[in-house]
Protein backbone atom coordinates (compact mmCIF):
# COMPACT_ATOMS: atom_id res chain seq x y z
CA UNK A 1 0.00 0.00 0.00
CA UNK A 2 1.21 3.00 -0.94
CA UNK A 3 1.10 6.52 1.23
CA UNK A 4 -1.17 7.86 -0.89
CA UNK A 5 -3.77 5.55 -0.76
CA UNK A 6 -3.35 4.57 3.44
CA UNK A 7 -7.04 5.14 5.12
CA UNK A 8 -6.13 7.84 7.84
CA UNK A 9 -6.95 7.30 11.03
CA UNK A 10 -8.16 9.24 14.21
CA UNK A 11 -10.17 8.64 17.59
CA UNK A 12 -12.01 10.18 20.19
CA UNK A 13 -9.81 8.77 24.14
CA UNK A 14 -11.98 9.20 26.90
CA UNK A 15 -13.47 6.59 30.01
CA UNK A 16 -16.22 6.20 29.38
CA UNK A 17 -16.28 7.42 25.27
CA UNK A 18 -19.65 6.15 24.17
CA UNK A 19 -21.45 9.47 24.87
CA UNK A 20 -19.23 11.46 23.07
CA UNK A 21 -20.25 12.87 19.48
CA UNK A 22 -17.33 13.30 18.01
CA UNK A 23 -17.52 9.99 16.15
CA UNK A 24 -20.53 11.06 14.18
CA UNK A 25 -19.37 14.86 14.18
CA UNK A 26 -16.13 13.40 12.28
CA UNK A 27 -17.94 10.46 10.77
CA UNK A 28 -20.24 13.10 8.64
CA UNK A 29 -17.22 14.88 7.54
CA UNK A 30 -15.44 12.18 6.29
CA UNK A 31 -18.64 11.02 4.47
CA UNK A 32 -19.27 14.46 2.94
CA UNK A 33 -15.39 14.91 1.60
CA UNK A 34 -15.27 11.13 0.49
CA UNK A 35 -12.13 11.26 2.75
CA UNK A 36 -10.61 7.24 2.69
CA UNK A 37 -10.88 8.18 6.71
CA UNK A 38 -12.19 6.82 10.15
CA UNK A 39 -12.62 8.50 13.26
CA UNK A 40 -13.01 5.89 16.15
CA UNK A 41 -14.03 5.83 19.86
CA UNK A 42 -11.37 4.68 22.01
CA UNK A 43 -12.37 4.00 25.51
CA UNK A 44 -9.07 3.96 27.48
CA UNK A 45 -8.27 3.45 31.22
CA UNK A 46 -6.98 6.79 33.11
CA UNK A 47 -3.91 4.74 33.97
CA UNK A 48 -3.19 3.67 30.33
CA UNK A 49 -3.40 6.34 28.51
CA UNK A 50 0.62 6.95 28.83
CA UNK A 51 0.95 3.79 26.82
CA UNK A 52 -1.81 4.32 23.99
CA UNK A 53 -0.36 7.95 23.25
CA UNK A 54 2.47 5.98 22.84
CA UNK A 55 0.92 3.41 20.63
CA UNK A 56 -1.14 4.89 18.33
CA UNK A 57 0.93 6.62 15.94
CA UNK A 58 2.54 3.32 15.52
CA UNK A 59 -0.97 1.75 14.69
CA UNK A 60 -0.95 4.90 11.71
CA UNK A 61 -3.25 7.35 13.93
CA UNK A 62 -2.60 10.85 12.53
CA UNK A 63 -4.18 12.29 15.99
CA UNK A 64 -6.84 12.03 18.77
CA UNK A 65 -9.16 14.21 20.33
CA UNK A 66 -9.16 14.35 24.28
CA UNK A 67 -12.54 14.01 26.79
CA UNK A 68 -12.85 13.40 29.80
CA UNK A 69 -11.34 12.57 32.11
CA UNK A 70 -8.03 12.69 30.07
CA UNK A 71 -7.79 16.83 28.63
CA UNK A 72 -5.66 17.59 31.80
CA UNK A 73 -3.71 14.27 32.49
CA UNK A 74 -2.58 14.29 29.31
CA UNK A 75 -0.88 17.67 29.68
CA UNK A 76 2.61 16.33 30.77
CA UNK A 77 2.42 13.73 27.98
CA UNK A 78 2.50 15.89 24.81
CA UNK A 79 6.37 16.42 23.49
CA UNK A 80 4.80 19.67 22.79
CA UNK A 81 2.28 22.27 23.81
CA UNK A 82 0.09 25.11 21.91
CA UNK A 83 0.36 28.52 23.64
CA UNK A 84 -4.23 27.50 24.52
CA UNK A 85 -3.32 24.08 25.80
CA UNK A 86 -0.69 25.72 27.73
CA UNK A 87 -2.54 28.76 28.60
CA UNK A 88 -6.16 26.88 29.40
CA UNK A 89 -3.64 23.77 31.27
CA UNK A 90 -5.37 21.28 28.88
CA UNK A 91 -5.31 19.29 25.70
CA UNK A 92 -8.19 18.52 23.48
CA UNK A 93 -6.77 17.54 20.67
CA UNK A 94 -3.48 16.03 19.78
CA UNK A 95 -1.70 15.74 16.19
CA UNK A 96 1.27 12.87 15.76
CA UNK A 97 4.03 14.16 14.25
CA UNK A 98 6.19 11.71 11.57
CA UNK A 99 8.45 10.91 13.90
CA UNK A 100 5.75 9.86 16.62
CA UNK A 101 5.80 12.59 18.76
CA UNK A 102 2.34 14.26 20.18
CA UNK A 103 2.16 17.76 19.62
CA UNK A 104 -0.90 19.10 22.19
CA UNK A 105 -3.70 21.61 21.23
CA UNK A 106 -6.30 23.14 22.68
CA UNK A 107 -9.67 24.38 20.33
CA UNK A 108 -11.87 24.85 22.94
CA UNK A 109 -11.18 28.58 23.59
CA UNK A 110 -11.51 28.78 19.55
CA UNK A 111 -14.61 26.88 19.31
CA UNK A 112 -16.59 29.32 21.96
CA UNK A 113 -15.25 32.63 20.27
CA UNK A 114 -16.04 30.98 16.44
CA UNK A 115 -19.15 29.72 17.40
CA UNK A 116 -19.74 33.69 19.10
CA UNK A 117 -18.78 35.16 16.15
CA UNK A 118 -20.81 33.22 13.57
CA UNK A 119 -23.68 33.20 15.38
CA UNK A 120 -23.84 36.99 16.32
CA UNK A 121 -21.65 38.76 14.01
CA UNK A 122 -21.62 42.29 15.50
CA UNK A 123 -21.28 41.30 19.07
CA UNK A 124 -18.35 43.37 20.15
CA UNK A 125 -16.73 41.83 22.56
CA UNK A 126 -14.81 45.39 23.95
CA UNK A 127 -17.67 46.73 24.27
CA UNK A 128 -18.26 45.99 27.83
CA UNK A 129 -17.93 43.43 30.50
CA UNK A 130 -18.39 39.15 30.78
CA UNK A 131 -20.31 37.74 33.44
CA UNK A 132 -18.69 34.26 33.63
CA UNK A 133 -20.69 31.00 35.74
CA UNK A 134 -18.41 28.32 36.58
CA UNK A 135 -14.39 27.41 36.85
CA UNK A 136 -13.80 23.90 35.55
CA UNK A 137 -12.17 23.06 32.70
CA UNK A 138 -15.01 24.36 30.25
CA UNK A 139 -14.54 28.14 32.40
CA UNK A 140 -10.38 28.36 32.01
CA UNK A 141 -11.30 28.27 27.85
CA UNK A 142 -14.03 30.82 27.76
CA UNK A 143 -11.64 32.65 29.50
CA UNK A 144 -8.80 32.52 27.51
CA UNK A 145 -11.07 33.21 24.82
CA UNK A 146 -12.84 36.23 25.97
CA UNK A 147 -9.42 37.43 27.24
CA UNK A 148 -8.09 36.93 23.55
CA UNK A 149 -11.20 38.48 22.27
CA UNK A 150 -10.49 41.72 23.94
CA UNK A 151 -13.20 41.36 26.57
CA UNK A 152 -12.42 44.72 29.01
CA UNK A 153 -13.25 42.72 32.20
CA UNK A 154 -14.56 39.55 33.21
CA UNK A 155 -16.40 38.74 36.70
CA UNK A 156 -16.18 34.62 37.69
CA UNK A 157 -18.62 33.47 39.64
CA UNK A 158 -18.80 29.55 40.75
CA UNK A 159 -20.17 28.14 44.22
CA UNK A 160 -16.85 27.15 45.31
CA UNK A 161 -14.39 30.46 45.83
CA UNK A 162 -11.33 28.74 45.90
CA UNK A 163 -11.39 26.66 42.45
CA UNK A 164 -12.39 30.30 41.13
CA UNK A 165 -9.57 31.43 42.78
CA UNK A 166 -7.43 28.70 41.35
CA UNK A 167 -8.44 29.69 37.70
CA UNK A 168 -7.42 33.38 38.03
CA UNK A 169 -3.97 32.09 39.95
CA UNK A 170 -3.93 30.10 36.41
CA UNK A 171 -5.10 32.98 34.37
CA UNK A 172 -5.00 36.39 35.39
CA UNK A 173 -7.19 39.12 34.52
CA UNK A 174 -10.93 37.65 35.47
CA UNK A 175 -12.26 39.08 38.85
CA UNK A 176 -14.20 36.47 41.53
CA UNK A 177 -17.53 37.03 42.40
CA UNK A 178 -19.78 35.41 44.97
CA UNK A 179 -22.03 32.91 43.76
CA UNK A 180 -24.96 34.32 45.40
CA UNK A 181 -23.98 37.97 43.60
CA UNK A 182 -24.46 36.18 40.30
CA UNK A 183 -27.66 37.92 39.47
CA UNK A 184 -26.35 41.32 40.94
CA UNK A 185 -23.21 41.18 38.74
CA UNK A 186 -24.92 41.31 35.53
CA UNK A 187 -25.77 44.82 35.55
CA UNK A 188 -22.68 46.21 33.33
CA UNK A 189 -22.60 42.79 31.16
CA UNK A 190 -22.10 42.69 27.75
CA UNK A 191 -22.24 39.19 27.97
CA UNK A 192 -23.37 35.81 30.11
CA UNK A 193 -21.60 32.57 29.99
CA UNK A 194 -22.92 29.60 32.08
CA UNK A 195 -20.36 26.94 31.62
CA UNK A 196 -21.47 25.14 34.69
CA UNK A 197 -23.49 21.86 34.60
CA UNK A 198 -26.59 23.47 35.18
CA UNK A 199 -29.79 23.69 33.00
CA UNK A 200 -28.00 20.27 31.56
CA UNK A 201 -30.26 17.50 30.94
CA UNK A 202 -30.15 15.54 34.37
CA UNK A 203 -28.65 18.47 36.44
CA UNK A 204 -30.57 20.86 38.36
CA UNK A 205 -31.63 24.25 36.50
CA UNK A 206 -29.17 27.01 36.46
CA UNK A 207 -31.01 29.50 38.84
CA UNK A 208 -30.24 33.33 38.09
CA UNK A 209 -32.15 36.75 38.28
CA UNK A 210 -31.56 38.37 34.66
CA UNK A 211 -33.49 41.52 35.86
CA UNK A 212 -30.48 43.62 35.64
CA UNK A 213 -28.78 41.96 32.47
CA UNK A 214 -28.90 45.17 30.04
CA UNK A 215 -31.07 44.32 26.69
CA UNK A 216 -27.82 44.90 24.14
CA UNK A 217 -26.30 41.68 26.13
CA UNK A 218 -25.70 38.34 24.44
CA UNK A 219 -26.47 35.11 26.13
CA UNK A 220 -24.75 31.79 25.87
CA UNK A 221 -24.51 28.67 27.53
CA UNK A 222 -21.79 26.05 26.75
CA UNK A 223 -25.02 23.25 27.62
CA UNK A 224 -26.55 22.05 24.24
CA UNK A 225 -28.48 19.26 25.92
CA UNK A 226 -30.94 20.36 25.89
CA UNK A 227 -30.14 22.98 22.72
CA UNK A 228 -32.06 26.07 24.34
CA UNK A 229 -31.90 25.63 28.39
CA UNK A 230 -33.88 26.93 30.51
CA UNK A 231 -30.83 29.93 30.75
CA UNK A 232 -31.53 30.66 26.84
CA UNK A 233 -35.43 30.71 27.33
CA UNK A 234 -35.28 32.96 29.88
CA UNK A 235 -32.98 35.49 27.83
CA UNK A 236 -34.86 35.25 24.77
CA UNK A 237 -38.18 35.95 26.50
CA UNK A 238 -36.41 39.10 27.68
CA UNK A 239 -35.60 40.31 24.30
CA UNK A 240 -31.49 38.80 24.79
CA UNK A 241 -29.54 37.79 22.16
CA UNK A 242 -28.78 33.91 22.38
CA UNK A 243 -26.47 31.56 21.20
CA UNK A 244 -26.48 28.20 22.18
CA UNK A 245 -23.93 25.81 22.77
CA UNK A 246 -23.69 23.33 20.02
CA UNK A 247 -21.82 25.48 17.58
CA UNK A 248 -18.84 25.84 20.25
CA UNK A 249 -18.56 21.61 19.93
CA UNK A 250 -19.04 21.92 16.08
CA UNK A 251 -16.19 24.64 15.75
CA UNK A 252 -13.64 22.73 18.10
CA UNK A 253 -13.35 20.05 15.99
CA UNK A 254 -12.15 21.67 12.60
CA UNK A 255 -9.07 22.39 13.60
CA UNK A 256 -8.33 18.68 14.20
CA UNK A 257 -9.94 17.13 11.34
CA UNK A 258 -8.51 19.76 9.01
CA UNK A 259 -4.53 18.75 10.88
CA UNK A 260 -6.04 15.10 10.45
CA UNK A 261 -7.43 14.44 7.45
CA UNK A 262 -6.07 17.91 5.12
CA UNK A 263 -9.31 18.71 4.27
CA UNK A 264 -11.29 21.81 5.88
CA UNK A 265 -14.80 20.81 6.95
CA UNK A 266 -17.56 23.38 6.98
CA UNK A 267 -19.66 23.73 10.00
CA UNK A 268 -23.62 23.75 8.39
CA UNK A 269 -26.91 23.68 9.66
CA UNK A 270 -27.29 19.74 7.94
CA UNK A 271 -24.09 19.42 10.23
CA UNK A 272 -25.91 20.31 13.57
CA UNK A 273 -28.78 18.39 13.06
CA UNK A 274 -27.09 15.29 12.22
CA UNK A 275 -24.99 15.58 15.18
CA UNK A 276 -28.09 16.35 17.38
CA UNK A 277 -29.91 13.08 15.93
CA UNK A 278 -29.83 9.44 16.59
CA UNK A 279 -30.18 7.63 13.35
P1 LIG B 1 -15.92 21.13 33.21
O1 LIG B 1 -14.47 20.77 33.40
O2 LIG B 1 -16.58 20.41 32.08
O3 LIG B 1 -16.15 22.60 33.15
P2 LIG B 1 -16.36 20.59 36.02
O4 LIG B 1 -14.93 20.77 36.29
O5 LIG B 1 -17.05 19.42 36.63
O6 LIG B 1 -16.68 20.52 34.47
O7 LIG B 1 -17.13 21.93 36.45
C1 LIG B 1 -18.46 21.97 36.64
C2 LIG B 1 -18.88 23.38 37.03
O8 LIG B 1 -20.27 23.34 37.39
C3 LIG B 1 -18.14 23.92 38.25
O9 LIG B 1 -17.98 25.31 38.13
C4 LIG B 1 -19.12 23.57 39.39
O10 LIG B 1 -19.02 24.39 40.53
P3 LIG B 1 -18.04 23.96 41.76
O11 LIG B 1 -16.66 24.33 41.34
O12 LIG B 1 -18.53 24.72 42.91
O13 LIG B 1 -18.22 22.46 41.92
C5 LIG B 1 -20.43 23.85 38.71
N1 LIG B 1 -21.54 23.20 39.40
C6 LIG B 1 -21.86 21.89 39.38
N2 LIG B 1 -22.95 21.66 40.13
C7 LIG B 1 -23.33 22.87 40.65
C8 LIG B 1 -24.41 23.31 41.51
N3 LIG B 1 -25.32 22.44 41.97
N4 LIG B 1 -24.48 24.63 41.80
C9 LIG B 1 -23.56 25.50 41.33
N5 LIG B 1 -22.52 25.15 40.51
C10 LIG B 1 -22.42 23.85 40.19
Amino acid sequence: MTRKDKVRLAGVIGWPVSHSRSPRLHGYWLNRLGIAGSFVPLAVHPDDLRDVIKALPKMGFAGVNLTVPHKETALPLMDRLDDAARRIGAVNTVVFEKDGSASGYNTDAFGFMENLRRSAPDWNPAAGPAVVLGAGGAARAVIVALLDAGVPAILLANRTVSRAETVIAAIPGPVSVAWRDRSQALADANLLVNTTILGQTGQPPLDIDLAKLPKQALVTDIVYAPLETGLLHQAKLRGNRTVDGLGMLLWQAVPGFEAWFKHKPEVTADLRSYVLGDS
